[in-house]
């Protein structure tokens, strides 16, 4: 999705800029731009494409040497991608200030604002939104560009995170936020002002994120915020601990194959100091105040949107095994607009890597706001779903780059794991059956680093089924969320047509696709529903589709039926899903590889989809 960053100090402002864009492009866009202020005024430069068209297109360019500027790289939404409709956007030529604004977000009363506008006399240049937003900053312009921000958001309907500058006020920055991520840096060379911490990396130590409606006025010296009545607030400055190299490739040539190798260690790091296994005791700092509130639930709703609900799909089936409660998993952007019956007692649990999800955060406040509690399986610390739920588990697995959610996707199972144990030992489980739960979690992250090591065995079963066009996923139980994850991560990356499904299902319609060759990956290790997996391999085979199973270690049986095999430790069966999805992954990694696509980058997907 669109990113935003800005900065005003001591430093040339334009290699601060595109290198910040540069770390912003995983999050996925189509075009990008760039404004520089000084005393000859603002230059401003667009591109469709990559960040690095933009950056050859002013390189060498003397106009561009300033120390202040806002930079974005947008992913369309209202207006298609074309230069015109890039970001920076400014008010007019002839009776403007010299206003530019970079712009993440909607704002949804657009219309009736330009409509207004247009009356006033405004030529809009652009199909977006966002230039609704200069124009309006424009006309409400009396000398104080704060003001004039704080007056026109009063106006404004939607979310956004904003940066603007003014040809009138050298020297100052103005950044605002409702809804959509902003954050300052503070550096030894000035500030800046970026929509994701990963922008702010090289440039800052400390860091403050804008609360929503708060309104900063940035300069060389410093920045104060206030809200849009210009009431001061106080801002919260934290140290960024952020380091280089927990976001750049190393001896990896992707951020998936890097994240999924990482796994090991990211998992570790979700358990580290939250097992008590010889008492059978789950700490988790991060409910404690709301724990008698969560054991007496009378039901939880796993809420997330794409790979994050795959994971709240695990974890009801866990707090339902382990914990015998009540439980749902559903579409946030489905809960949030069908009127949902919120009962007392009931706990939706939001699942997010970014915490910034729009669909996921508006079921909770929908959710809140009908009287349930909500608790947080979120990856981004300090994020708006971290920050409006009222008790969290962190996942702790450091920063994913990777469009294809992988390691995130452990650590929410991770994570969702802990808190069906922690239920379920205040609940059902007694101190022995927990403790031999948590001792095979504790040995997780041995056995990851065998399943991560697969990667050439993987490389060959892709290389014999990528050129079909159409693969299908089945498992049952705990196994079938990770079939329809493992379909994802194939489709997202490799524009393979896949699907997943409950291994019975197959029979009510599916079946009838399977051809002769036709790629069936099916998730076939021992546990209590063993048995009619292999039968419906044998239905796969009876039809002359090629069986890849994910079978466990020492497993003859199950793998003289599959024409190629993944095998994993043997492991309780609701620990399954953290092994049986690593295959899955390193099987569509390869097969995107082997496609030529740029994996990282998927085409039109994004990272963080902060727009519903
Ligand atoms: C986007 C990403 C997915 C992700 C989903 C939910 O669609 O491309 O990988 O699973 O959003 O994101 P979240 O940050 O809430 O986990």
């Amino acid at each position: 999705m669109c990113g935003i960053v800005a900065c005003v100090g001591r430093a040339q402002a334009e290699p601060v800029l595109i290198e910040g864009l540069k770390r912003l492009e995983y999050r996925g866009y189509d075009s990008a731009g760039i404004a520089v202020l000084d005393s000859k005024g603002l230059q401003v430069a667009k591109a469709v494409g990559r960040v690095r068209v933009l950056e050859q297109s002013i390189d060498g360019d003397d106009r561009f040497i300033a120390t202040m500027g806002i930079a974005h790289t947008r992913w369309a939404t209202h207006g298609g991608v074309t230069e015109a409709n890039a970001h920076p956007h400014m008010d007019d030529d002839d009776r403007g200030h010299g206003i530019a604004i970079v712009h993440n977000g909607i704002i949804e009363n657009h219309a009736a604002l330009k409509t207004w506008l247009t009356q006033q006399g405004h030529v809009f240049r652009s199909d977006t939104d966002t230039e609704v937003l200069s124009h309006l900053i424009g006309e409400l312009y009396d000398g104080d560009l704060a003001a004039a921000v704080r007056a026109a958001l009063r106006r404004v309907e939607g979310a956004y995170a904003i940066a603007v500058i003014c040809e009138k006020e050298q020297g100052v920055l103005v950044a605002a936020r409702r809804g959509s991520p902003l954050m300052i840096g503070v550096g030894a060379d000035g500030y800046l002002v970026a929509s994701d911490t990963q922008a702010l990396v090289t440039h800052a130590q400390q860091v403050a994120s804008l609360d929503n409606d708060v309104v900063a006025r940035i300069t060389g010296e410093g920045f104060v915020t206030a809200d849009l009545d210009n009431a001061p607030v106080t801002p919260r400055l934290q140290e960024l601990e952020l380091t280089l190299e927990q976001i750049e490739l190393g001896e990896h040539e992707h951020y998936m194959a890097k994240e999924i190798a990482e796994q090991p260690v990211s998992v570790g790091r979700c358990l580290r100091g939250r097992l008590k296994v010889n008492d059978g005791r789950v700490v988790l700092g991060g409910i404690t105040d709301q724990a008698r509130a969560m054991v007496r639930a009378k039901r939880l709703v796993f809420l997330g949107q794409g790979t994050a609900l795959h994971a709240g799909m695990i974890g009801a089936y866990l707090v339902e095994d382990l914990a015998k409660m009540p439980t749902s998993a559903e579409f946030a952007s489905e809960f949030r607009y069908r009127n949902p019956i919120i009962e007392d007692g009931t706990v939706v649990v939001a699942v997010s890597q970014s915490g910034e999800t729009a669909d996921t955060l508006a079921a909770v406040q929908e959710a809140q706001q009908r009287g349930a509690m909500a608790l947080g399986l979120v990856n981004v610390v300090g994020s708006s779903i971290a920050r409006t739920t009222d008790a969290g588990v962190y996942l702790r697995v450091g920063p994913e780059i990777g469009v294809a959610s992988t390691k995130a996707f452990l650590g929410q199972v991770t994570a969702a794991t802990l808190l069906a144990i922690y239920l379920g030992r205040r609940r059902v489980m007694s101190e022995s059956q927990a403790s031999d739960l948590l001792r095979a979690l504790e040995g997780m992250p041995e056995h990851l680093a065998k399943v991560v090591d697969d990667g050439e065995h993987a490389k060959a079963v892709a290389e014999r089924f990528v050129a079909r066009d159409n693969w299908l996923f089945l498992g049952r139980g705990y196994n079938y969320p990770v079939a329809l994850e493992g379909a994802l991560k194939l489709k997202e990356i490799s524009y393979i047509h896949a699907e997943g499904m409950p291994a019975a299902e197959m029979k009510h319609g599916p079946i009838a696709l399977i051809d002769d060759g036709m790629p069936v990956v099916v998730v076939a290790t021992r546990n209590s529903q063993y048995r009619k997996v292999l039968s419906n391999i044998e239905e796969v085979r009876a039809r002359g589709g090629h069986v890849i199973g994910v079978v466990t270690e020492g497993d003859e049986e199950a793998a003289s039926l599959c024409e190629a095999v993944f095998t994993v430790p043997d492991v309780p069966e609701p620990l399954q899903p953290l092994l049986t999805i690593v295959p899955l992954q390193l099987l569509a990694y390869h097969a995107a590889v082997l496609r030529g696509h740029d994996v990282d980058k998927p085409r039109n997907l994004a990272k963080s989809v902060t727009v519903e």
